[in-house]
């Protein structure tokens, strides 16, 4: 999407849809949307009046101006309560003014920035929400749609309009950043939507080579052979089932900073789970093409913070490997390696996530991390804990946690954190070797974090975001399939380690 902030006029403005907005609780239309109203005679007020536009958020109406001002049309956006205005509430309303206008089959609109002007969001902070909005919610997965009229024309060009010119910089800041990490969303997106078939690990590893080479990010892949000589046992176990050949995927920006500490990321990158021997059923076992989000979120993250040009170290690793059943497969009972030494009784082949996350984070004690953060569809009991709402936060340090909850509600992408208590760690001791890599139904989210913690020595957060990266609904900036779930969070938060850097 072409994006421009320019300095003008609502009333002035050429462009195919001018977007105003309205407060629910507000008596007139005011600021723009009132010199708006002023030009088409009243004609917002009018439909005020009547009850018939109330600004409830996402709210949207469309006017003919006859013209009243020089925009073909005017799609006036509801912004929900004065008080309850946030960049949240923006970046819902955007994506509910994109979506009308992909209805409308526009190419471009011009926009005031929602909430820019009204006290309680920064001018940056509002640009950003607008763009994140309107690219997020315009965003549709096409690759497999032969059928055209289910294809919606993309939306091309956005144009954030502001009288205001010292608001500029910021405005123009706000939506180079916005647009930054909105395609990062969006990458991550397409990469969960694809299907197992056509992303095997060595599809991953292509992506992230030519990812890597577009935005100047290191990018080397690890085979079979090359972790086999560094000891990654586990994830190795996990791949013996397929013809697929794992593939371990290490992105670096800033990789020649080596005076810098880095940042790493880790995404699970299952890129179908079978379940394996521990096949799961088949009703809905489709839905687990989406198991290697979390890696498709890491990609997406280096993208944005290459993209971004943070004045930090940031390492984005992405171990992925497919879970299938065959002659070849691990077995429950089997007894595997990791590469810290650490040895691993399995119990549940379909507890393979933490067994590839295990060589992950073993391998990321080379670059003494600050803080390493995995992304990890880990468990349906996080599902059943918290939802679709928030991902499960288990960490081992309190200011790296306090740091994600910081980046949580910046974001609104929500994580809970739930403890890592030592009195869990009976649930998966085992006779035969050091740990068990299932501990049954009981605390399953919890678990997963208890069981990767022998893999750790540095400050480190699991983010269990199983229940966050795929929706069926089209809600606010969420449209139907792969959400991009945590690039948004951790972008956010690797900003604010850059602020401080
Ligand atoms: N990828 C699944 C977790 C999952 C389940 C994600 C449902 C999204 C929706 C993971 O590999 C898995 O199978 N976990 C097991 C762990 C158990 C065997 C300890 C689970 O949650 O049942
Ligand atoms: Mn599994
Ligand atoms: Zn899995």
């Amino acid at each position: 999407m072409e994006i421009k902030v320019e300095i003008g006029s609502v009333t002035e403005v050429s462009t195919e849809l001018l977007v105003v907005n309205l407060f629910e609780d507000s008596g007139q239309p005011g600021g723009a949307t009132g010199a708006v109203d002023a030009a088409l005679q009243g004609a917002i007020a009018d439909l005020m009046a009547a009850g018939d536009i109330k600004g409830k958020e996402g709210e949207v109406t469309l006017l003919y101006p006859r013209g009243g001002v020089s925009a073909k049309r005017v799609l006036v956006v509801g912004l929900g309560r004065r008080d309850a205005l946030n960049v949240h509430a923006v970046r819902r309303a955007a994506a509910a003014v994109a979506r009308k206008a992909q209805e409308l089959g526009i190419e471009s609109l011009c926009t005031i920035v929602h909430g820019a002007g009204a006290g309680n969001i920064d001018p940056e902070g509002a640009a950003q929400a607008v763009v994140e909005g309107t690219v997020l919610g315009s965003y549709q997965f096409t690759a497999y749609l032969t059928c055209n009229d289910a294809i919606r024309k993309p939306l091309a060009g956005l144009t954030l309009l502001t009288h205001d010119a010292t608001s500029l910089p910021a405005l123009q800041a706000g939506a180079t950043a916005g647009n930054a990490i909105a395609e990062a969303v969006c990458l991550a997106r397409d990469l969960t939507n694809l299907p197992g078939n056509d992303l095997p690990p060595s599809a991953m590893a292509a992506r992230a080579q030519e990812v890597a080479a577009q935005c100047g990010l290191t990018c080397t892949v690890l085979d079979e052979t090359q972790m086999q000589t560094l000891g990654m046992g586990s994830l190795l176990a996990v791949g013996k089932g397929t013809d697929q050949p794992s593939q371990f995927i290490v992105l670096e920006h800033n990789a020649d900073r080596s005076d810098l500490k880095p940042y790493v990321v880790v995404g699970k990158g299952i890129t179908f789970d079978s379940g394996g021997i521990s096949l799961k059923p088949g009703q809905g076992m489709e839905a687990m093409k989406d198991d290697m989000a979390g890696a498709a979120a890491t990609l997406g993250i280096m993208q944005a913070v290459a993209a971004l040009d943070l004045p930090i170290r940031v390492v984005g690793l992405m171990p992925c490997v497919e879970n299938m059943p065959s002659g070849k497969a691990y077995r429950p009972g089997d007894v595997i390696k990791a590469i810290n030494g650490r040895t691993i009784e399995v119990i549940s082949t379909d507890a393979e996530g933490r067994l590839i996350l295990a060589d992950a984070l073993g391998y990321a004690q080379r670059y003494q991390p600050q803080a390493v953060v995995d992304l990890a569809t880990l468990t349906g009991a996080c599902v059943v804990a918290l939802g679709t709402v928030a991902s499960g936060l288990l960490c081992n340090d309190d200011a790296l946690a306090g740091q994600l909850e910081k980046a949580a509600g910046e974001s609104g992408e929500k994580t809970w954190r739930l403890p890592l208590w030592d009195e869990y760690k009976q649930q998966i001791k085992s006779d035969v070797a050091d740990i068990k890599n299932s501990g049954g139904r009981e605390a399953g989210a919890v678990i997963g974090g208890i069981f990767l913690q022998n893999f750790v020595d540095y400050p480190w957060a699991h983010v269990d975001i199983a229940g966050m990266v795929f929706s069926h609904q089209v809600e606010g900036w969420r449209v139907k399939g792969g959400t991009g779930y945590g690039v948004r969070l951790l972008v956010a938060w690797l900003r604010q380690q850059a602020v401080q850097a």
